[in-house]
């Protein structure tokens, strides 16, 4: 089958710059991403590339060179599936949040809706992919729907054929656009051939052959979410050797790189932080404890739940260790927060440690300053209110690292962007009241900078 149309359903982190590739690595394709919300499709079509919806270095590039020649963002759901040879499902897959495996396990609803459209609306032999995250066997519940929803085609006689992949994606953001042009794999699960076939040769026009993994469904569907749980481990083994270093008098850099010397270990993703955030690795992991409870297996689902526990222990931990440092309250204390988003190079807050390690300070009665280059007030605003906590400070959003740290008592950095390193701290600590903290859970503060400031420095996996 000759592949020209590419639908996706969903325009988010993923389907966004995954489809944007796409149309730039093949011209001669047509790729129409399409999504209910009509602001981010809006967005997505704004003139004004810095009002895209997703931020990610790279991508208004590719935007502005395939948007209108062959990529197309659009609410026009019915036509763009209905003319689609091939759909990726793009949409969330949270955690849920009410009912049977409340906390734990996905919420299918937004995959079930989609299947439930391009059942409807597709036309001919149509092959749907899978490119959410998803629990194992999904695959099995999309064929059903696609399957019941085609016996009422045919009883209207019309004809609807299905083949049913999983492509999951391992792009990070802040990195999305490098990982989908240089992927380390490419992953394909499915059992017919032709439309394997097909896929692969989407991708062969820019990923070597030898990248492209082929497996049956089920593993597909598996490593994705193995692949995610195995990362966010490395953190939490790295976070939990920080706490080690700070009892001890060890250095977490030296220790992450006497260990990370060892090939069989690797140096990647020994950076130890405030915990893991973004809108995956929790909810991936705690997916995979409800399955592994699900298929009878209670030790393998304790084991993968302690890598959350400790990811949660060790924001909970920052925020005590700020409140003890300053003489243990917060209360009236003006804190400047350094980033807000859940690592670098994103304007995503999902999960961010900082709305975590924020909220308690706010509790306790701190006033806090929060600076980020690309999180908005808006987004803050929707975070803070999403958790019920008691609110006994107040919390600003300002334009500057200078601003955020006029009048402060301490500084909170919690994201590792480009802009918080080689700060002037001589000319920071001028602006803070004294004595004034910086507590620097990124490893950006190089110790020699703040030597002769009067600044106090506690730097996480080093203590003070
Ligand atoms: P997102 O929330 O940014 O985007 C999902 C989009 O789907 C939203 O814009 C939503 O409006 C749209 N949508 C939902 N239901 C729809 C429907 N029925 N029809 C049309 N549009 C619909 O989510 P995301 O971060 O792009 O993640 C999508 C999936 O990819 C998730 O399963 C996630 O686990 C996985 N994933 C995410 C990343 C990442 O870095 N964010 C990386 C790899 C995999
Ligand atoms: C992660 C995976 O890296 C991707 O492969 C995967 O596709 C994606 O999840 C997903 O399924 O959503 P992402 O969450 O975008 O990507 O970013 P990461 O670079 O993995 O960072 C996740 C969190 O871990 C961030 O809060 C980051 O600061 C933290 N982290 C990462 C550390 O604390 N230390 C490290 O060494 C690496």
């Amino acid at each position: 089958m000759k592949i020209q149309k590419i639908c996706c359903i969903g325009a988010g982190y993923v389907g966004g710059p995954t489809m944007s590739v796409i149309a730039d690595k093949c011209p001669d394709l047509e790729v129409r991403v399409v999504d209910i919300n009509k602001e981010r499709i809006a967005a997505w079509n704004d003139k004004d590339l810095n009002k895209l919806p997703i931020f990610e270095p790279g991508l208004d590039q590719i935007i502005s060179r395939t948007r209108g020649r062959n990529l197309f963002f659009s609410s026009e759901m019915e036509k763009s599936i209905s003319e689609a040879d091939m759909i990726f499902i793009s949409v969330n897959t949270p955690t849920k949040t009410k009912g049977l495996g409340a906390g734990q396990a996905s919420d299918l609803s937004w995959v079930e809706a989609s299947a439930r459209q391009v059942a409807k609306f597709a036309n001919g032999h149509t092959i749907v992919i899978e490119k959410s995250t998803l629990p194992v066997r999904t695959a099995q519940a999309i064929k059903e729907i696609l399957k019941t929803t085609n016996r009422e085609n045919q009883k209207n006689e019309i004809s609807k054929t299905f083949s049913v992949l999983s492509n999951p994606e391992f792009l990070a953001e802040g990195t999305a656009i490098n990982d989908l042009e240089q992927p380390d794999r490419v992953l394909i699960g499915g059992e017919d051939p032709d439309s394997v076939s097909d896929l692969v040769n989407i991708y062969l026009n820019w990923v070597p052959r030898e990248k492209i993994i082929c497996t049956n469904l089920w593993s597909s569907e598996l490593s994705k979410l193995a692949a995610n749980a195995f990362l966010a481990q490395r953190i939490s083994s790295i976070n939990s050797i920080s706490a080690f270093c700070e009892a001890t008098g060890a250095n977490i850099q030296e220790v992450a790189k006497a260990i990370g010397t060892d090939k069989r270990i690797g140096n990647k993703f020994l950076n130890p932080g405030p915990g893991f955030g973004g809108s995956c690795f929790k909810k991936d992991i705690l997916n995979l404890v409800y399955l592994s409870e699900y298929f009878g297996l209670p030790e393998v689902a304790n084991y993968w739940n302690q890598v959350v526990v400790l990811n949660t222990w060790q924001q909970d931990r920052i925020y005590k260790i700020v409140l003890q440092k300053l003489f243990g309250t917060v209360n009236g204390k003006r804190i400047a927060i350094l980033g807000f988003s859940f690592k670098a190079n994103t304007n995503d807050t999902r999960e961010s440690p900082a709305i975590r390690i924020s909220s308690d300070l706010l509790e306790e009665g701190a006033v806090i300053s929060i600076y980020d280059p690309k999180v908005s007030f808006e987004k803050v605003k929707e975070d803070f209110e999403k958790l019920s906590f008691d609110n006994h400070g107040s919390w600003h959003m300002v334009n500057s690292i200078e601003d955020a740290l006029k009048n402060a008592d301490a500084v909170l950095i919690l994201t590792a962007w480009e802009e918080f390193f080689g700060l002037d701290w001589n000319y920071f600590a001028s602006l803070m009241r004294t004595p004034a903290w910086v507590f620097d859970t990124r490893s950006v503060v190089n110790r020699e900078e703040i030597k002769n400031t009067g600044l106090n420095l506690w730097k996480l996996g080093e203590g003070s």
